[in-house]
């Protein structure tokens, strides 16, 4: 090995340890082995994984594009195949969606074609954290405002920080984690004052009343993020779309630099989920039930405060400190998220609405704790 090569990748190795990077911390299989217990036993709502979805029909689809598909082939054809379909989906022209692996590389792509070293980047907190650590890399500045307590856009504190260095404005909504959509009025005023690009996540909008798809003509500076991650329940497949005018979306399309993104087999699936369209509509109908009793139960627990929903996951506080909380909660298998203090809250978790029987031992472990 070169004495070279020896110093640079030491000096590679220092400059990339300053970027923050995404970590998944503990997985179920990890913790079911740590715990002595078979993996089926965890009790895991920590990802929003949507688990409503009825896996025999999903599993006859995928059934299908194997006798429909040829692996050995590029995906040339897929992607104009599944705008189509969304066009039916958003009813949007189809020179206003692009496809991409997921929303987070969507993000990732956004933030690398529009971010430069020492632009700003705009966004609330408690927010997603993808879109930071993407910005960070890019050697961009990231400021965040808190929102207020009611979990609402403080807007007159945003606007003051635009300025002709801030070029992306990230606002997630419904929020992760805060599980609320923020008001449409609070969304126009910023998008409309910002002097760059406003992405409006709306990774879980099936589960919430409003998106801002059909007025997108009216935002030539907005680009709407989706997933089929969540509603549709393709989280392994990763496959996500965005929505913006046809001169952004040309540009998202035309200067990605890779030529297939997205795999054949996850564009087919993203298709057979549209045209069967219903698998996707009765798990969110259930889901949301499902929310609304497991927010009333939680609600009755000694010591946890659950929070209103438009997402598949609801906000929890307790009494417990949350470091204390997730260790007990841990040692039972249950996985939640946990964010600890979230604005005047000190002891926050992210808790994915789960099947019913998933959700009742979340419920009894929970009461357990609270009686110990
Ligand atoms: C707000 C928000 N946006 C985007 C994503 C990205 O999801 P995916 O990369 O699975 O599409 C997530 C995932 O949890 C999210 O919570």
């Amino acid at each position: 090995m070169s004495e070279s090569y020896r110093k640079w990748i030491e000096q590679k190795k220092l400059k990339l340890q300053a970027i923050d990077c995404y970590s998944v911390g503990v997985t179920p299989e990890g913790l079911a082995q740590q715990l002595g217990v078979d993996t089926s036993k965890i009790v895991k709502l920590n990802f929003n994984e949507n688990l409503f979805i009825d896996r025999s029909r999903q599993t006859s689809l995928i059934k299908q594009i194997a006798d429909e598909i040829d692996l050995r082939m590029y995906p040339e054809d897929e992607i104009p195949k599944l705008v189509k379909k969304l066009v039916e989906y958003l009813k949007v022209p189809q020179d206003c969606i692009v496809i991409g692996n997921a929303g987070d590389e969507l993000l990732d792509r956004i933030i690398r074609l529009f971010v430069e070293k020492g632009d700003v980047a705009v966004s609330f907190a408690p927010s997603f954290v993808i879109p930071q650590l993407c910005v960070k890399r890019q050697e961009g500045e990231y400021v965040t405002l808190p929102l207020k307590n009611d979990f609402q856009l403080d807007v007159p504190a945003m606007l003051t920080t635009f300025s002709e260095k801030t070029r992306l404005l990230y606002l997630c909504s419904p929020n992760n984690p805060t599980s609320n959509q923020m008001k449409p009025e609070d969304i126009e005023t910023l998008a409309k004052a910002f002097p760059g690009i406003v992405i409006l996540d709306e990774a879980y909008i099936e589960f919430a009343d409003y998106s801002f798809v059909q007025r997108i003509c009216e935002f030539p500076n907005m680009i709407i993020l989706r997933t089929f991650s969540k509603a549709f329940g393709l989280a392994m497949l990763r496959l996500g779309y965005a929505i913006a005018n046809p001169e952004l979306i040309n540009i998202l399309t035309k200067k990605a630099p890779l030529p297939y993104p997205v795999s054949g087999f996850t564009i087919q699936m993203g298709i057979k989920m549209l045209e069967n369209i219903d698998i996707m509509q009765t798990a969110v109908a259930a889901l949301k039930a499902e929310r609304e009793k497991l927010i009333k139960e939680l609600n009755q627990i000694e010591g946890v405060q659950a929070f209103d929903s438009q997402s598949d996951f609801v906000l929890l506080n307790t009494k417990l400190p949350a470091d204390l909380m997730y260790e007990k909660l841990l040692k039972r298998g249950v996985m939640l998220k946990k964010w600890g203090k979230l604005l005047q809250y000190e002891n926050c978790f992210r808790v994915t609405v789960g099947l019913p029987e998933i959700n009742a031992k979340l419920i009894e472990s929970l009461k357990q704790i609270s009686e110990e």
